[in-house]
């Protein structure tokens, strides 16, 4: 299910979502929380200042409030600190800890205070519970007073005022009731979106998916048209046309091969059955019933060969030819391919040479398919070099490399169809005069041999390369990988 990428981009999406409202839902409580609490600070900083100024010490040690200057204050003060419980006190305590004054709400409650932390912190502010069992804020401050009726000068007093913060816990928890049951709401509209964006953003994939499925070996030449594709898709739809322009290609070889393969395979059978015919319409000698059984016999040769041929091909492609890998060593292998068609150059009159490197040269491979690529590009050599011609063959070395190299004095191959014929059933002769029909007596080849070679040469990690003067000779230089 996780394999599902609009899953996926929800889970995300949700994700981030629930991170941020979650961390914002947190940040905007605690900075709600503590944005309250000091409005209540700066609300008991100014009392605490409002009670200094106004506070006048008589000699019975009461403390009044200054009527003239302040009285506006002064009335405000009295209301709000009158009323019993009201949530708004007041204490003031001299520095020993006896008490000099606490507002009337409280009653006889008492603040808690610690009159060493009060008098070694200056101010400090903390939580307390009132009279009313309310939850406070107090603010406690050490002050100096100047001189008065009964105090001396510098006389220090700690005053304590408290302000009920049940108002302001109730308004953030309020907040966080909010914020907890809209966070699910969010995070539900969230998932929807998330939904909504993969949704989105996977319509051009389903598009592209189905113009893919609309393609088949019936339509190969088609393709996916890049100027309507999106952006991301570009790159995709170029690789997938790359892959299509391949397929087109090796298909269209396929087509071609199955095609040339059946004509090469309908002219024997054509031959055999047209003499059989003949040959039966009426009484023959023996001397014509050898004949035409010759005939028969040639043209059975020749479509074995292509089927063994074709056999060989197909196990190669599919890699089910077996192999024997093994250690050869090259300046054996040579002489004894040389040796092998020694009497074909004889009876041609061609000089056919081994030139063995110094040094013995290893590869691994399969001996019977390296044979095979040896008096493939043998045979070549002798078929298309002229009577008194020359082919030799060489075993050299690079560094890393063990090259076997066939030279001929032949008729060569013109510059512009050195790749062609390694092209299955690709004839130098056949293909300029657009014939095909196989000359029995010509001793005409298949056009296999050399894509036969080609196909062992990839499987043992090699390449072929071919170079030919028109008239002159051509040289096949095959790379293997050395073997230490
Ligand atoms: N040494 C060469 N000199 C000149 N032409 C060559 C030489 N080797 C190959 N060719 C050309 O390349 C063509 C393809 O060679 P390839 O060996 O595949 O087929 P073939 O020899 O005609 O038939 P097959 O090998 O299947 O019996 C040949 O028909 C020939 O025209
Ligand atoms: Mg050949």
């Amino acid at each position: 299910m996780f394999n599902s990428i609009k899953l996926r981009l929800t889970v995300w999406f949700l994700l981030i979502f629930s991170i941020y409202s979650i961390g914002f839902g947190f940040y905007l409580y605690e900075k709600q929380k503590w944005a309250s609490l000091s409005a209540v600070d700066r609300y008991l900083n100014n009392q605490s200042q409002m009670l200094t100024g106004l506070i006048e010490i008589y000699k019975s040690g009461k403390i009044d409030f200054e009527l003239t200057e302040e009285e506006t204050n002064y009335e405000r003060l009295t209301t709000l600190y009158e009323i019993p419980e009201s949530g708004h006190y007041y204490q003031i305590y001299f520095s020993d800890g006896s008490l000099l004054s606490t507002s009337p709400s409280l009653g006889s409650f008492h603040l808690p205070v610690s009159i060493e932390k009060a008098l070694s912190e200056k101010q400090y502010f903390d939580f307390g519970i009132g009279p009313g069992g309310e939850r406070l804020r107090i603010y406690t401050k050490k002050f100096t007073i100047s001189g008065s009726d009964l105090i001396t000068d510098n006389q220090v007093v700690i005053i304590q005022t408290a302000e009920q913060i049940e108002d302001v816990y109730g308004f953030i928890n309020s907040l966080r009731n909010h914020l907890i049951y809209s966070i699910p709401v969010i995070l539900f509209i969230a998932a929807l979106g998330g939904l909504l964006v993969a949704w989105i953003s996977l319509i051009p994939l389903k598009d592209f998916s189905k113009k893919v499925s609309d393609i088949s070996h019936k339509n190969l030449d088609k393709r996916i048209g890049k100027e309507k594709t999106v952006m991301e898709l570009k790159e995709l739809a170029g690789s997938f046309n790359n892959t299509l322009d391949n397929l087109e290609s090796s298909f269209e070889q396929q087509k071609r091969f199955i095609s040339d393969a059946s004509h090469d395979l309908k002219t024997p059978v054509s031959v055999i059955k047209s003499h059989s015919e003949i040959q039966l319409r009426k009484e023959r000698s023996p001397d014509e019933y050898k004949k035409t059984l010759k005939t028969i016999l040639d043209h059975s040769k020749r479509m074995e060969g292509l089927i063994e041929r074709l056999l060989l091909i197909s196990r190669l492609e599919q890699k089910r030819h077996p192999m024997k890998m093994k250690r050869i060593l090259l300046n054996a292998i040579t002489g004894e391919s040389v040796s092998m068609l020694s009497p074909v150059a004889e009876i041609k009159g061609i000089r056919l040479e081994s030139m063995p490197c110094p040094k013995d040269i290893y590869i691994n491979g399969d001996k019977l398919s390296i044979d095979d690529v040896l008096i493939n590009v043998l045979d070549n050599a002798l078929k298309f070099t002229p009577e008194g011609g020359s082919v030799i063959m060489k075993v050299l070395e690079t560094d890393s490399e063990a090259i076997i190299e066939v030279t001929d004095t032949g008729k060569g191959i013109p510059e512009d169809r050195l790749q062609s014929i390694f092209h299955r059933f690709y004839r130098l002769d056949a293909s300029r005069t657009r014939e095909r029909l196989p000359d029995i007596k010509s001793n005409n080849g298949y056009g296999l041999g050399l894509s036969i070679v080609m196909e062992i040469i990839e499987n043992h990690h090699g390449r072929v390369e071919v170079q030919s003067k028109e008239g002159k000779g051509t040289v096949f230089s095959i790379y293997f990988p050395k073997m230490v």
